[in-house]
């Protein structure tokens, strides 16, 4: 056997902070992340598994547009968010870090300093788009066309959102600035660049020979095509006030690029880790016998398999052992996407689940569960409510938790609730397959967890209940009880039985803890143990539980899911994605983000008032209008307004609203309106009320 590693550093992919992510992101990068970690955690490996926020690149001001705010606020929102919904799944990263961390910008301009005083960076000028309406360069996500490929109008200067091909500005179609709406003009401008090409001998030998069998098919294979493809230069700095400045002189308006900084972040992150524990965080950058391992998902794999790698070898660092990248998570059918609103965000299991009575810990294991045993490891899976369902009541509920109960129960019900004594004398062949499989099993799972096939370790630990389940079932104590009171030997018969089924309960408990924190915590309470006996090196032992050692009463590791519960999130989910629909990115992208600038006194002939809404109801043969009445204070008020697909009439009633008061009357189906309410209309489409905070007086003025 080869020698394990000195030590190990974890990393996952640092979400970016532009919104909350999905199920998708969560199979994809966080829970095998997890998983492996708290294996090698459990082997009292030296392990850091380090994640945080990205929180640079155009995704981050772009987003700050549409909520009207800022790109700070959209950070500090985001990245509390996230961290959260990460802590609620039992992530356990070690440090849950963020890009505009102070250490994070010198870590990340030491980098690039480091490597332009070697001369390992080229500078070029080139023309860039340049939208003149708001007088900046348009970078990446600024910039938005038709896609050269699939010919779908979703598509940004780097990617498109449709087919997911890796684009430049320059291959866009009829490119508008997603700023002004407008077609931008080409202006001179000039950047740094890592040539990629120099390093081209080194990435094939390191990949293509080195890693060529012990790396995912798939991730040597897009490499491949890569490298094949010819290694361009990449820029790694941008024109954009959002971001770490270039740390030159005569570099105004620069920032690196977003993947320049972004994966140096896992080295901040570990600094930081180090700091709060009093650690030496170099070896685990410089020292070669650390084992690093990046996950990602698909969309990744360049930047981490040949960008960074590049970076790493050039700034003297290690480089990563494997990249076990995923492939992508659909959803019921369909491709998520937060667009259409086809998506199921980690928040939404939280709430809908976890944080309702019934749910708690063993919703979370559920979904860590289902995600594991679906994880798009070699080919896009599928997450499906009723796989879901189904993964829970057949597998957790029926296998798995079933053979823990009825264990308990027997146990209890037939050797006083202690753990009896096993007679070697009597062991029969079933009693010596139970042994083997259960030291098979926990070989077989070492494999593949070093392999990283999580889903396949995750079928061997379920499989091992399936066995027990079957050992009790032929071994049938509950029988053989019967004939106790005639034949006092037979009770021996019952406690090597349940002997065996309490140290595989035991051992089921080691097996699943890397996957399933929650429930081996529960297992080790029900069994009175401390969760030292979780460690790793007690699978495969059959004195886990002591002789005579009394144990509590079973507790039901998992609740059943109900058909009701699948039915309202699917509802949910068809209904959101209604709601998306039509895109309002699509009707709005023609239309300028500002309309004409007006001046002051034009403001000032608008009066605004606020008002409460007395009465709503349909206007007949109209779809989209409804007829409210307004009490304004010093009057009521017949409105019109278009608001019927959005709100039930009687759903309204109370609402404050602010009026255009002043609106000269027009009549619509007969009906006069005199006035206007105010609505705002969120990125789906939705239309909200704008109110003030508190309730103020009808009739107080707005402005
Ligand atoms: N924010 C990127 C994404 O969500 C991932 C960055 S990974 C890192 O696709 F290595 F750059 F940190
Ligand atoms: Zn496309």
């Amino acid at each position: 056997m080869k020698q394990p590693p000195k030590r190990y550093l974890i990393t996952s992919a640092l979400p970016y902070a532009n919104g909350l992510k999905h199920i998708g992101h969560l199979a994809g990068a966080y829970i095998p992340a997890d998983i492996y970690a708290r294996y090698l955690r459990s082997q009292k490996r030296d392990v850091v598994f380090v994640c945080g926020s990205d929180e640079h690149g155009t995704a981050i001001p772009i987003q700050a547009m549409k909520e009207g705010t800022t790109p700070q606020a959209i950070i500090d929102k985001y990245h509390q968010a996230m961290k959260e919904d990460f802590a609620s799944l039992q992530i356990s990263f070690d440090i849950y870090h963020r890009t505009s961390d102070p250490l994070h910008h010198e870590t990340s301009r030491e980098f690039f300093t480091y490597l332009h005083d070697r001369g390992e960076l080229e500078t070029k000028e080139t023309e860039q788009y340049f939208d003149e309406g708001s007088q900046t360069f348009l970078a990446d996500r600024f910039i938005k066309g038709t896609c050269p490929n699939c010919k779908s109008d979703r598509a940004f200067g780097d990617q498109c959102e449709s087919c997911g091909a890796t684009l430049s500005p320059d291959e866009l179609i009829n490119p508008v600035s997603t700023i002004s709406g407008q077609a931008p003009i080409k202006k001179k401008t000039s950047h740094w660049y890592l040539p990629l090409a120099k390093h081209e001998a080194f990435l094939r030998d390191w990949i293509l020979v080195q890693h060529k069998d012990d790396w995912r098919p798939s991730v040597v294979g897009q490499c491949k095509s890569w490298i094949d493809g010819g290694l361009q230069s990449r820029a790694v700095t941008r024109d954009l006030n959002w971001g770490i400045k270039v740390p030159l002189e005569d570099a105004e308006g620069k920032v690196l690029y977003v993947w320049f900084d972004a994966p140096i972040g896992y080295i901040s992150a570990t600094k930081q880790w180090a700091i709060n524990n009093n650690k030496d965080w170099k070896p685990y950058w410089y020292d070669q016998d650390t084992q690093l391992v990046h996950f990602i998902g698909k969309d990744n794999i360049v930047f981490h398999c040949i960008i960074f790698p590049v970076m790493l070898k050039l700034h003297g660092n290690i480089l990563p052992t494997n990249v076990p990248a995923n492939e992508f998570l659909n959803l019921e059918g369909d491709k998520m996407s937060t667009s259409r609103n086809w998506k199921l965000e980690m928040r939404d299991y939280i709430d809908d689940f976890v944080n309702k009575e019934n749910g708690g810990d063993q919703c979370v294991d559920m979904l860590r569960y289902y995600l594991t045993q679906i994880a798009p490891e070699s080919k896009d899976s599928e997450f499906t409510w009723k796989g879901f369902q189904d993964a829970v009541n057949s597998e957790l509920v029926s296998i798995f938790g079933n053979y823990v109960n009825r264990t308990f129960v027997l146990m209890h019900k037939l050797c006083q609730g202690k753990v009896p004594k096993f007679d070697n004398a009597i062991a029969d062949e079933k009693d010596i397959q139970l042994v083997k499989d259960i030291a098979d099993t926990k070989a077989k799972i070492e494999v593949s967890l070093e392999q990283y096939k999580f889903r396949e370790a995750l079928f061997d630990v379920i499989d091992l209940a399936r066995k027990g389940n079957k050992y009790m079932q032929e071994k049938e104590p509950w029988i053989i009880a019967k004939q106790v009171a005639d034949n006092p030997a037979a009770q021996q018969l019952i406690d090597n039985c349940m002997f065996n089924c309490l140290q595989l309960t035991a051992n089921l408990a080691v097996l699943i803890n890397p996957f399933l924190p929650s429930t081996a915590k529960k297992m080790c309470y029900m069994m009175k143990v401390v969760d030292k006996m979780l460690d790793w090196e007690n699978a495969g032992k059959l004195n886990l539980l002591s002789v005579g050692y009394s144990l509590r009463e079973p507790q039901l590791l998992f609740r059943k899911i109900e058909d009701e519960e699948i039915a309202i999130q699917i509802n949910k989910l068809k209904s959101g994605a209604m709601e998306a629909s039509p895109k309002p990115a699509e009707i709005t992208s023609s239309e300028p983000q500002l309309k004409a600038e007006i001046v002051y006194d034009d403001f000032g002939k608008i009066d605004l008032k606020t008002g409460v809404i007395l009465s709503a109801q349909k206007v007949p043969k109209a779809d989209k209008l409804l007829q409210l009445e307004i009490d304004l204070g010093f009057e009521k008020r017949t409105i019109l307004s278009g608001i019927a697909m959005h709100f039930e009439p009687e759903a309204i009633i109370g609402k404050q609203v602010v009026v255009v008061a002043n609106l000269a009357p027009r009549k619509m189906r007969g009906i006069d309106s005199n006035g206007m309410i105010l609505m705002a209309e969120d990125e789906n489409g939705k239309l909200h009320f704008v109110q003030p905070e508190n309730v103020i007086a009808a009739g107080s003025k707005v402005s």
